[in-house]
């Protein structure tokens, strides 16, 4: 609180489709948590969409819904927190292009997600394996990076300064861009005038849920669990999931320190948490009950999201509604510090 005014938060997600429980545990369920104490604002970041892939636009619109149907899902509520996509408040593009002036280039190559980005980039162009990512030169990535995807962060800032947000909550890999977020906002008021508030970065509670392989959770690795599955998907995903491989028998011990159902017991089943581990370690705990379990304790939890997000399904119009309406009122404030922003400069 800043003397009766409630905090601003700004936090966004880039619109990949349905969410999953990486998404669900590493950030979402922490908006929720938030909302309330703070006000909200949340961004569909569908220009950052094309940082990295310019052109295949045509599911982004659909993607973008698909996400919002699993905030609503969660609980952001639309009344008190406006959600709105980033490509229809033309106010960010404005701001980028002001805060672009505001940073050098070399800054943002020193950037450490757009450094991973280009490496990867460097190894698809050559057929090298992830796993000799580490040996090679992000150098020569340089060469394949877009304008926009080098400024990925200047847009982040945007989005950031044009609610003039105070809290942005984020996972660690976020971290860079709201450094850098917080040296534009500072510039700014140095040059100009005050305008921007210098932004935190909130970091979520709980730490990153493995995937159901143990590696991190992505579309792309096959690993997730979405919160728009099933009950009987989960269950089946569960039981797939690999535990420590140690544990062959029933009755041989188990580390779960090792062991990603036990990732999962730690958020799902956390009253049964202590006896989960005892009886793992004991060796009286098989992994098929102990699996069951657990998607016992997901399906439980992730009920009444299910419930909600029905209501949303193939109700594009109810959730554009939504959008347009959240849309409504950030443009409302995105006008305000753009007119702040320009006044400022003298811009006229
Ligand atoms: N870069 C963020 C991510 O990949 C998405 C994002 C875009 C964002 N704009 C934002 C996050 C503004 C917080 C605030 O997760």
């Amino acid at each position: 609180m800043v003397g009766n005014r409630k905090k601003r938060i700004l936090s966004g997600m880039r619109p990949t489709g349905r969410l999953h429980l990486g998404n669900f545990v590493g950030a979402l369920e922490n908006w929720v948590r938030l909302q309330g104490q703070y006000e909200n604002f949340h961004l569909v970041a569908d220009y950052h969409v094309l940082t990295t892939d310019a052109e295949h636009t045509g599911e982004i619109g659909q993607n973008s819904l698909e996400m919002v149907r699993d905030w609503l899902a969660a609980g952001i509520d639309p009344g008190q927190s406006p959600m709105f996509r980033q490509s229809q408040i033309k106010e960010h593009a404005e701001l980028h292009l002001i805060l672009s002036m505001l940073v050098t280039t070399a800054r943002l190559q020193r950037n450490p997600t757009l450094k991973e980005q280009m490496r990867e980039m460097s190894d698809r162009l050559h057929n090298r394996s992830l796993s000799d990512a580490d040996d090679v030169d992000a150098g020569e990535g340089i060469e394949l990076v877009s304008y926009g995807h080098l400024g990925y962060p200047v847009l982040q800032a945007a989005d950031i300064l044009l609610y003039r947000g105070e809290v942005v909550p984020v996972g660690e890999d976020q971290l860079p861009h709201i450094e850098i977020t917080r040296e534009l906002a500072r510039r700014f008021n140095r040059l100009y005038s005050e305008v921007f508030p210098e932004p935190e970065g909130k970091l979520t509670q709980f730490a990153r849920l493995p995937g159901l392989d143990g590696r991190r959770m992505s579309k792309s690795l096959g690993n997730t669990i979405y919160i728009s599955d099933t009950e009987k998907d989960t269950l089946q995903k569960i039981m797939q999931a690999i535990t420590d491989p140690q544990k062959v028998h029933k009755h041989d011990p188990g580390r779960p320190e090792v062991c990603n159902v036990f990732t999962y017991h730690k958020r799902f089943n956390v009253e049964a948490v202590e006896t989960i581990e005892s009886e793992c370690r004991a060796g009286t705990r098989g992994c098929v009950d102990c699996k069951k379990e657990c998607a016992a304790g997901l399906n439980k939890e992730l009920a009444p999201l299910r419930e909600r997000r029905a209501e949303y399904n193939g109700r594009d119009d109810l959730v554009l509604d939504i959008l347009v309406d959240g849309e409504k009122r950030a443009r409302k404030e995105a006008g305000i510090t753009i007119s702040a922003v320009r006044e400022a400069m003298k811009l006229g």
